[in-house]
């Protein structure tokens, strides 16, 4: 059932979070927007200039990788000039006021970790590491920004970054650590995610399935709220945070 009007939704959220604590966040493309770099669906998402079958498959990637890394380029040069903004940092304080017991990202972009959050599942993986098609050599990424365009490894095949392909499996350890968050959780804070992408949309559901509390930021409606969600903080991640943070740090905690 999810919460409308009446009492401040806000405050609500806050009472839900420092009475139950042992929350933990799933976030999407959406918390990041606020720091510059687009989301994927939507009108200004980075699925309107690329055709994800072009360029977000295993097969696209192994059959152009040229054509790939054009995009992947452009993606790590955004990465690494990004910043968190109020909603990453929100997340660390309420993980160092022992609310939140850790993030699940579908996210590559390490902005988490720069807010100061310390268990941070990375469900997608994370591009700061290339690995070799071929042989599984490892390489930082920064070793090889400004290399020509796609990287090769020493044995001389290309390398790929180390995130989840459209056909490739969830490194296993991130997907168990997930499924365990979401049994052990007493509320989800859902953030910035259309959560239309399989098997990270299914975290809402194994976590209400296991009692726990569903509170969404987001500034539009998904596929999760008339049927997971229990209250919906509608709006910008980073307003949305920065006001449940003023309303624990006021009291509620
Ligand atoms: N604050 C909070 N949420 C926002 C903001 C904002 N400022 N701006 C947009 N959003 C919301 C949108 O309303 C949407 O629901 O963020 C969500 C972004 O959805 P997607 O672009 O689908 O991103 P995400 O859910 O993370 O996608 C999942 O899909 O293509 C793959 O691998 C990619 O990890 C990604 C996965």
């Amino acid at each position: 059932m999810r919460a409308r009007g009446g009492k401040d939704l806000y405050r609500q959220a806050a009472e839900v979070l420092a009475s139950r604590r042992n929350a933990v966040a799933l976030t999407g493309a959406g918390i990041s927007v606020e720091s510059g770099i687009p989301a994927f669906r939507g009108s200004q998402g980075m699925w309107e200039r690329f055709d994800p079958a072009e360029y977000a498959t295993i097969g696209a990637f192994l059959e152009n990788p040229a054509k790939v890394w054009e995009m992947l380029s452009e993606m790590l040069d955004l990465l690494v000039r990004a910043s968190p903004n109020p909603a990453h940092r929100g997340l660390a304080e309420m993980e160092r006021m022992g609310i939140l017991r850790s993030v699940i990202t579908q996210n590559v972009d390490g902005l988490h970790q720069s807010a100061g959050s310390r268990k941070v599942i990375e469900y997608h993986g994370n591009p700061l590491e290339l690995v070799c098609i071929h042989c599984w050599k490892r390489y930082p990424s920064l070793e090889k920004i400004g290399e020509r365009i796609p990287p090769r490894c020493a044995c001389g095949k290309i390398l790929k970054p180390d995130i989840v392909f459209f056909g490739e499996p969830i490194p296993w350890i991130a997907q168990e650590d997930s499924e365990t968050e979401a049994r052990e959780c007493s509320v989800l804070l859902v953030v910035g995610t259309s959560a239309q992408v399989m098997p990270a949309s299914g975290i809402p559901r194994i976590a209400k399935e296991h009692g726990a509390f569903i509170i969404e930021i987001n500034p539009e409606e998904t596929s999760l709220t008339e049927k997971i969600t229990d209250i919906h903080l509608q709006g910008r991640a980073s307003l949305a945070m920065e006001r449940l943070m003023e309303t624990l740090r006021n009291g509620a905690a």
